[in-house]
Parts: structure tokens; sequence; C-alpha cells
């Protein structure tokens, strides 16, 4: 089969597309307005997209309000969505006003963070604060503006939950990150495999 984005086969009955590139980490990002709302909410277009220094990206489809913030304050945090959170990380993608804080409202417990204004998720396994470097809108092949955001940060500050650490390294089975699949699912991970790199030998 092959198809383009606008004419979808009719057979598809929903865009494959996020169920093509999954699984996507979830970025439970908090940020805070200049009111002094705390927001909280999942995106799943979302990654890391530096080591050294590293930086995280979401993207925001419409300016919402993680996005705005972000904006506003040039500060974001991310929270690690791990399997005992996933209901809550769940809630809180609701479509809440902006004068609503999420952690509020969803009675998730919050926690300072060190180096940057918005809370933290407290029971997260990881969280890293993060200011905002690039901020682009993204425009069609046309040059028509899409009205998606991508937001970069640098990570100035890493928390992590001690219990997750494990000989010195942060532990995916003990830390079970929930990860986004298409349509309606989302996955765990359970069956890890190492590979060693190899050196060009050619
Ligand atoms: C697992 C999951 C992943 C999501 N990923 C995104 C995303 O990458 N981009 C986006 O714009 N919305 C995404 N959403 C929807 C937002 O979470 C939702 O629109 C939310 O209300 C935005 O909150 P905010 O306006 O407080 O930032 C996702 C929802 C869920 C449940």
């Amino acid at each position: 089969m092959f198809y383009t984005p606008e004419n979808r086969d009719p057979s598809l009955k929903y865009d494959p597309i996020k169920a093509i590139v999954a699984p996507r980490p979830i970025g439970w990002i908090s940020t805070l307005s200049l009111d002094g709302v705390a927001n909280l909410a999942p995106y799943s277009f979302f990654n890391a997209v530096g080591g050294m220094p590293p930086m995280l990206m979401f993207a925001s489809e419409g300016f919402k309000d993680n996005a705005r913030n972000a904006v506003d304050t040039g500060e974001f945090v991310f929270n690690y969505a791990s399997k005992s959170l996933s209901e809550e990380m769940n809630l809180s993608s609701a479509n809440a006003p902006s004068d609503v804080s999420e952690f509020e409202y969803y009675g998730i417990e919050t926690a300072e963070s060190k180096i940057v204004a918005p809370p933290r998720v407290a029971k997260a396994n990881a969280a890293m604060e993060c200011k905002v470097t690039s901020v682009v809108e993204t425009n069609d092949v046309e040059g028509n503006l899409t009205g998606a955001f991508v937001i970069i940060g640098q990570v100035v500050g890493v928390h992590i939950n001690d219990d997750m650490l494990r000989d010195g390294r942060f532990d995916v089975n003990l830390a079970e990150p929930v990860s986004r699949l298409g349509y309606m699912d989302f996955g765990l991970t359970s069956d890890l495999h190492e590979m060693i790199r190899p050196d060009w030998k050619g």
C-alpha cells in the first residue's frame, strides 16, 4: 500500500503514522504560567535531541498551555511517566482550562525544582529541569506555518529516584517507563537485550 497523508487509503480507519513511529517516549511536561499556575500534560512528540549539552524537545500541536508557558518563562520540566503513574499521566492530558492546575485538580503531588521555577511530579522516577533554547513553528512544503511548535530546552538539572539505580545505572526494569504506541495503545518495556556497538574494522 502507498498513500499520501492528504488522501489516506479509505481502508485505514485511523491515521497509522503514530502507530508506525512507535514506541515513542512520553515527555510528561510541567511548566508555570506567568500567573503562577502549574501546568502538567503528556507529550509523545518528545525526545532527547542532544547528549552534551543534553537537549530535550517536545512538540505542541497548537499553542497549548505548556508551549505557551515554556515560551513565556523559558523553562519546563520533563517528568518520567512510569507504569505506576500512567493513570495520572493520562488524566493530565484532559483539555483543562489554562487557569486550572492539573497537579491540583488530579491531586498529583508536587516537588520543588532546584534551578527552574516549574514544580515537578514528586513521585516521578526521574525529572529533568530544562531551560528553553529554541522555539520553532514548523512550516509545510509550501512554506505555510502549521500551528505546531517544537520547543527545545537544555537540561540544567537531573533528578533521579535513588531506588531506580543499580550498579550505577538507571535501571529501566525498575523504572518501568510507559511509551506511546498508535491509536489508544501504550507499551511497557519488558524484554531488554544488550548489543555491543561495533568498531569499524574495514
Ligand atoms: C500519551 C499522550 C501523548 C500526547 N502527546 C501530545 C503531543 O506530542 N503533542 C500535543 O500537542 N498533544 C499531545 N497530547 C495531548 C495533550 O496532552 C493535551 O492536548 C493536553 O491537554 C495539553 O495540555 P496543556 O494545554 O496543558 O499543555 C498527548 C496526550 C497523551 C495522552
